[in-house]
C-alpha cells in the first residue's frame, strides 16, 4: 500500500518525505488556504519535496475551464497529478488529460457507481471520502470494498486512493480490503508508527543494557 500525505504543509511533508516511506501527496483547494501560501509556488515546491505524485486541484467547474487550469497545472513538474471532481465535466476532462499521459485524481467519490464511471474515464487514481462518508451515516469501507470488488471484476487499472481518513483503523481496515493507496494527514501517518508497548519495550531494554555497563 502506499502512503500519501495529505497536506500543503511543507515542512510536514519534507519530515515525512525523510522517512523514506512518503509515496506522494494529495492537496485541495481547503488544504492551501490552510497552508496561507500561495497554490502554484506551494505545487513546486511540493513537487520538488517528493518524487511520487502531487495531486493538485482544479476549480473550474466546466470542462474547458478545467482544461485550461490542467494546462497550467501541469506545467508546475513532471509529478503533477491533476485532481479533478467527479462529475460529467470532471470526467471528461479526465479522460482527455489520461488520453494525453497526464496523471488524474478523481476527488470526491461518494458511491460505487461514481467509481466505476471513473474507472471507465481512465483515472489514475479515484479518491473515496471515507471519514466523510462516515460522518453522514455511510460505511466508508464499505465503499472501499464495494469499488474493490468492481475493479477487481474488470481488471481495472485504477488505483483506489482511500482519502478523507481520520484515523488509524481506517488506514487498517483501508489495507485489509487492498486500497491501493491511503492519503493521510500527517497526524494519522505519525500515529501508525507508535505502540505504547513499543516505548515500554525500549525503556526496560534500555534499563537492562544500563546495568550491562557495556557500549556498543
Ligand atoms: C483527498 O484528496 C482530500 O484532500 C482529503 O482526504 C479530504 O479529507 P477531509 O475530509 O478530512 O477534508
Amino acid at each position: 500500500m502506499k502512503f500519501f500525505v495529505d497536506t500543503a504543509d511543507t515542512r510536514e511533508i519534507a519530515e515525512l518525505a525523510e522517512t523514506g516511506l512518503l509515496d506522494g501527496v494529495t492537496t485541495n483547494p481547503s488544504l492551501i488556504h490552510k497552508s496561507g501560501r500561495d497554490f502554484m509556488e506551494v505545487t513546486r515546491e511540493i513537487c520538488a519535496l517528493v518524487d511520487g505524485p502531487v495531486s493538485a486541484e482544479v476549480v473550474a467547474l466546466d470542462h474547458e475551464g478545467m482544461m485550461r487550469e490542467a494546462e497550467v497545472l501541469r506545467k508546475i513538474a513532471d509529478n503533477v497529478c491533476i485532481k479533478v471532481p467527479l462529475t460529467i465535466d470532471g470526467l471528461k476532462t479526465c479522460r482527455k488529460l489520461t488520453g494525453d499521459g497526464t496523471m488524474v485524481n478523481v476527488t470526491l467519490c461518494f458511491s460505487a457507481n461514481q467509481a466505476l464511471l471513473a474507472a471507465k474515464a481512465g483515472a489514475t487514481y479515484i479518491s473515496p471520502f471515507v471519514g466523510r462518508h462516515d460522518d453522514n451515516g455511510f460505511d466508508g469501507m464499505e465503499l472501499i470494498s464495494d469499488i474493490r470488488l468492481i475493479y477487481d471484476n474488470y481488471a481495472f487499472a485504477t488505483q483506489i486512493l482511500a482519502a478523507s481518513i481520520r484515523h488509524p483503523i481506517h488506514v487498517l481496515e483501508s489495507a485489509k480490503i487492498g486500497a491501493d493507496v491511503a492519503t493521510m494527514p500527517p497526524a494519522v501517518i505519525r500515529s501508525l508508527f507508535r505502540h505504547v508497548l513499543t516505548d515500554k519495550g525500549i525503556e526496560a531494554f534500555l534499563a537492562d543494557w544500563a546495568k550491562t555497563g557495556q557500549s556498543i
